[in-house]
C-alpha cells in the first residue's frame, strides 16, 4: 500500500487560525510524518482554495485585482505553514492550470454521462456593479426579526434561512448600492438525485469510518439530495466548457476537491521524469488514501465530491477513510476570521515556537468532541508535559552526564533487571503509540506518548544516577548510557507531532539517519548508543509559560 494523504484545501482569504490548523493540516501532517517515520510510501498534498465570490471581495477589500490578491495570499499561507513544519510534498493552488484541466475533464465526463441538467434560474443582479450577486451578497432586513444587515441566503441574527427576495429593502454587499433587478439566466445543475444511490453504497460499504464521518454523510442522504447548481455568474474561476456558458464559471465547491487531483499534477509536472500523477489517482488500486477536514467539510466530501467522481464513470481514486474534527473553541465561543477572535496562525508564532502549538493542539484535538482552547490551557499543558517531562527528562540526563563525566555516552556494563523491565515496557508503551498513530487516535497517541515519557522520569528519580555517580560509579554508567538512549526513543516517537525539538535531539545525539527511528521490537532499543559516543547538551528543549504572560496574553486577546 502506498499512502496519499490531503488535508481540506483552506480557503485564500485571510491568516488561518489554530482552529483551522487542527481541524485538517496539521494532523494530515502528524499522520504523514508518522507513516514516512515507518518507512511507508506517502504524498502529502494540499493546496489553496481560491476560487468563489469570498476571493473575490477580499480582493476588492485589499484595493488588489483577484489573481495578484491570491497570489499574495499564497505566498503567505504556503510560507506560515512551512513555518509550523507542515511537510506537505506540494502545496498547490485550486487556481493553477492543471485545476483547471482537471476540473473541466471531470465535467465533460459528466455531461457524456448524462448527469448534468440545464435550467433556467432567476438571479440578482446589480445594473451598479455590472454584476450578478450571489445570494449572501445582498443585504437587506430580515422579514422575520427585523435585523438590517441579514443576508440572502440567511439572517445571522435569528439563523432563519432566507431567500434574496425575501429581503426588505434589498441592498447590494459589494457596492451598497439599492437597485437590484432578478434576471433569468442558464445554469448548469449536477444530478445528485440519480447519483445518490451509487454514493449511498459507497458510504456503506466503509462500516470502519469514524461515526462523526457516517452519521453526516447518511443525514444527507437518508433526507434525499436535490440535483445541485454547479456553476456561478462569476468571473474569478474554471471556465464551463459549453456552448453559451462563456460568461459563467464553475461554483467553487465543484472545482476545489478537483484541486486534489490538480495540485498532485502540478507536483508531478513540476518532475516527470519520477513523478507520475496517475499513478495515484486512476486505476492506484494500491493506494491507500485519506483525507483530513472539519466536520463543515464533511457533507462535500462524503456526498457531493464522491457523487462527482462515480458519475465521471472514471476509475478515480476515492477516499478510503476519512477523518473528521469537531470544532475548537476559544473560550468557548468561535474562532472567528471575520471577526478576528481568537489565535492566528502567524500569530501564533510570534508568541512560541511550532512545536508549543503544535503539541497542545494534537493533545487536545477536538477528535470525539469539541474541545476549547484557553491560555490558562495551554500554559498547564506546556509546563506539563514539555517542559516538566520531555524536556527536563533531556536536558536534566545529559547537562549531568557533561558535567559529571563529559561528553561522551558513559560505558558501563550489561544492563541490569531494572533495565530489562524498563526495555520491556518501553517496547510495549511505544508499540501502543504506533497503533494508535495507525488507527489516527491522535489525543490516545499523545497520551501514550506522555506515558512513555515518564517511564525515563521514574527511572531516573528511581535510580537516582547523582547518588550513583559517588556510590557505585559502574551503576551510574549503566543508568546514564540507559538515559540518553531513553532520550533517542522519546524524541523518536514524538518526531510526528513535535518534528524542530525532535531533530534537536537527534542533532545532540549526532544520530544517524538509521538511529531516527525506533522499533518496539529492537531487543537494542536502550542500548543502541553505546558508550564513548560523543552528544552535545541540546539548549533547552523548551521553556516555562508563566502566570504573568497568560495574563497578558489573555489580555491582548480576549477570552
Ligand atoms: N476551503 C474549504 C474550507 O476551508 C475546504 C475546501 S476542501 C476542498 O472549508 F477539498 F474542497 F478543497
Ligand atoms: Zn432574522
Amino acid at each position: 500500500m502506498r499512502y496519499l494523504i490531503t488535508s481540506a484545501l483552506p480557503y485564500i482569504n485571510g491568516m488561518k487560525h489554530l482552529g483551522n490548523l487542527v481541524g485538517s493540516m496539521l494532523p494530515a501532517d502528524v499522520y504523514a510524518r508518522f507513516l514516512r517515520s515507518e518507512g511507508e510510501e506517502v504524498l502529502l498534498i494540499c493546496a489553496t482554495d481560491e476560487h468563489g465570490t469570498p476571493a473575490e471581495i477580499a480582493a476588492l477589500e485589499a484595493g488588489l485585482d483577484v489573481a495578484d490578491y491570491c497570489e499574495r495570499q499564497h505566498r503567505l499561507q504556503a510560507d506560515v505553514y512551512r513555518r509550523f513544519g507542515l511537510s506537505f510534498d506540494h502545496f498547490g493552488r485550486t487556481s493553477a492550470p492543471q485545476n483547471h484541466e482537471v476540473t473541466q475533464r471531470f465535467y465533460l465526463a459528466l455531461e457524456r454521462n448524462g448527469f448534468i441538467e440545464e435550467k433556467q434560474l432567476l438571479q440578482c443582479y446589480s445594473p451598479d456593479d455590472g454584476r450578478f450577486l450571489p445570494d449572501r451578497y445582498v443585504i437587506g432586513t430580515c422579514p422575520r426579526c427585523g435585523y438590517n444587515a441579514a443576508r440572502g441566503d440567511q439572517c445571522e441574527n435569528c439563523t432563519c434561512l432566507l431567500e434574496p427576495t425575501e429581503l426588505v429593502g434589498p441592498r447590494s454587499a459589494v457596492s451598497g448600492s439599492t437597485v437590484i433587478e432578478f434576471r433569468a439566466t442558464d445554469h448548469l445543475f449536477l444530478d445528485l438525485e440519480v447519483l445518490s444511490g451509487r454514493v449511498r453504497s459507497w458510504v456503506e460499504s466503509h462500516p470502519e469510518w469514524p461515526r462523526l464521518t457516517t452519521s453526516i454523510a447518511l443525514k444527507w442522504l437518508d433526507e434525499g439530495l436535490k440535483n445541485r447548481c454547479i456553476t456561478r455568474d462569476l468571473t474569478w474561476g474554471v471556465r464551463v466548457p459549453r456552448p453559451g456558458f462563456q460568461d459563467k464559471v464553475f461554483y467553487v465547491w465543484f472545482d476545489a476537491p478537483i484541486g486534489y487531483v490538480g495540485a498532485t499534477k502540478e507536483w508531478s509536472d513540476l518532475r516527470p521524469s519520477d513523478r507520475d500523477w496517475p499513478r495515484w489517482w486512476l486505476d492506484a488500486d494500491d493506494v491507500y488514501y485519506v483525507q483530513f477536514m472539519a466536520k463543515d467539510n464533511l457533507p462535500f466530501h462524503t456526498v457531493f465530491w464522491p457523487a462527482s467522481i462515480l458519475g465521471t464513470g472514471e476509475p478515480w481514486t476515492l477516499p478510503s477513510y476519512i477523518k473528521g474534527f469537531n470544532w475548537l473553541t476559544y473560550y468557548g465561543g468561535k474562532f472567528s476570521t471575520s471577526q478576528k477572535r481568537g489565535v492566528f496562525m502567524d500569530k501564533a508564532l510570534e508568541i512560541l515556537p511550532p512545536d508549543y502549538w503544535r503539541y497542545f493542539l494534537m493533545a487536545h484535538a477536538p477528535e470525539t468532541d469539541d474541545s476549547d482552547f484557553t491560555w490558562e490551557l495551554f500554559a498547564a499543558t506546556i509546563n506539563k508535559d514539555l517542559v516538566g517531562n520531555f524536556g527536563n527528562f533531556v536536558n536534566r540526563t545529559l547537562k549531568l552526564i557533561e558535567s559529571r563525566v563529559g561528553r561522551r555516552i558513559p560505558v558501563g556494563g550489561a544492563p541490569g533487571d531494572r533495565e530489562a523491565r524498563l526495555t520491556g515496557e518501553c517496547s510495549e508503551v511505544l508499540g501502543e503509540c504506533r497503533q494508535q498513530l495507525r488507527a489516527m487516535e491522535f489525543r490516545k497517541a499523545v497520551s501514550t506518548l506522555r506515558r512513555l515519557w515518564s517511564l525515563g522520569n521514574v527511572y531516573v528519580d528511581e535510580r537516582a544516577p547523582w547518588k550513583l555517580l559517588k556510590e557505585d560509579p559502574e551503576q551510574a554508567s549503566i543508568v546514564l548510557r540507559t538515559a540518553v538512549n531513553l532520550a533517542r526513543v522519546f524524541a523518536v516517537a514524538a518526531w510526528p507531532f513535535i518534528p524542530f525539538t525532535a531533530e534537536a535531539v537527534f542533532e545532540a545525539l549526532h544520530l544517524e539517519p538509521e538511529e531516527r527511528t525506533a522499533h518496539p521490537s529492537d531487543p537494542r532499543l536502550l542500548t543502541r548508543l553505546g558508550g564513548k559516543r560523543p552528544f552535545d547538551v541540546p539548549p533547552l528543549l523548551f521553556r516555562r509559560i508563566e502566570e504573568t504572560e497568560i495574563a497578558r496574553l489573555r489580555e491582548e486577546y480576549g477570552g
